[in-house]
């Protein structure tokens, strides 16, 4: 007998245990996955829902939306249930219990993500009514084999041209340096091929989900500086297993194609590694040319694709 219900506080040890079973590339602590939700901007709808079969927590799915890329109609879901407890419908029964939820809500799509390489996840979605979207490269560079001859001079080439690398701890001087940085961090999330139409961060989101996040580090956030312009950036986290990850790499229009996402690159990297951190994480679209140049130049190699899939409920009026 599959029992459904909302989770409580005290289930995300669970949680979390049954995400890294399943995803163990990226694992992700329950405190993390608190915060994440503590820290959601308060128009965003978001429920984690366990399965129970026999008295113990099988599986889990939640519904969430996205912040930077929000429609108040689109909800994006994840799930997870135990690979021994598989094939005896607890993801149904799950993805049941949130298309109710989600109901008056008036839902016009279902999104979620899924490794190219996990045939029961495909098989789920399918069976579902999902269909691909969108595709995703999953990329990692290990630190300790890092070749930064490749980018020599370059930094140094960039400064003879006016241009300045700051990490953020040191503008900590600029008055207006978190609005510059919401600024930027807007006009480049709208610049990612990413499919789906962005929107803006506020500054107090801004602040919360990007700056005072657990996972954020002052002297990881390198900022491009022209003229007092904010102009590129390169942000860096550090997940609970202590590997970094990119959060954001972009460059204002107007300056790209001058070597200042491989310089911002740079920086970023040459702080992982006097931290001692062996991996860097990054995805990347598909589509996403100059990023994927740019990746492959400093080393990362390909993990499985993440396939985007989406599932109409009704037309978009
Ligand atoms: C991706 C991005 C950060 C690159 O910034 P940039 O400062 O122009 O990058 P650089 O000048 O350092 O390097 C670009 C490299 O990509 C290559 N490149 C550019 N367009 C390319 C294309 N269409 N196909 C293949 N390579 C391409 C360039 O040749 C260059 O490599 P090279 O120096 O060896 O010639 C910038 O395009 C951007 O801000 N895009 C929007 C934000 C985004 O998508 N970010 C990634 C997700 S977080």
């Amino acid at each position: 007998m599959i029992g459904i219900r909302h989770a409580k506080t005290e289930d995300f040890d669970r949680i979390s245990e049954i995400q890294n079973l399943v995803s163990p590339e990226r694992p992700q602590s329950a405190a993390g996955l608190l915060e994440e939700s503590a820290n959601l901007d308060s128009k965003i709808k978001q429920q984690f829902f366990v399965a129970l079969f026999e008295h113990e927590i099988q599986g889990f799915m939640m519904y969430t939306q996205h912040q930077d890329h929000f429609h108040p109609q689109h909800f994006w879901l994840r799930a997870a249930v135990r690979p021994d407890f598989r094939r005896l419908g607890i993801g149904s029964k799950l993805l049941e219990a949130i298309m109710q939820e989600l109901t008056p809500f008036n839902p016009i799509l279902l999104q979620c993500a899924a490794q190219e390489n996990r045939d029961f996840t495909l098989r789920f979605l399918e069976h579902h009514g999902f269909s691909e979207e969108w595709r995703r490269v999953n990329m990692m560079l290990d630190l300790e084999k890092f070749d930064p001859a490749p980018f020599t001079g370059l930094i140094e080439k960039l400064e003879a041209q006016g241009f300045a690398f700051k990490t953020i701890d040191q503008l900590r001087d600029d008055p207006e340096r978190d609005q510059k940085l919401c600024d930027l961090g807007n006009a480049v999330s709208s610049d990612v091929p990413l499919g789906m139409p962005s929107t803006d961060l506020s500054l107090a989101q801004f602040k919360k989900s990007i700056l005072e996040v657990s996972w954020a580090r002052e002297a990881a956030f390198c900022v491009a500086i022209f003229d007092g312009r904010y102009v590129g950036v390169n942000n860096i986290g550090v997940d609970s297993n202590g590997n970094s990850f990119v959060d954001v790499t972009g460059v204002l229009s107007e300056f790209r194609g001058r070597g200042l996402a491989q310089a911002l690159k740079l920086k970023g990297i040459g702080w992982a590694l006097t931290q001692g951190i062996k991996k860097m994480f990054t995805a990347n679209d598909l589509v996403n040319a100059p990023m994927l140049a740019v990746n492959q130049k400093f080393g990362f190699n390909h993990d499985p694709i993440q396939i985007r899939f989406g599932k109409k409920i009704q037309e978009q009026s």
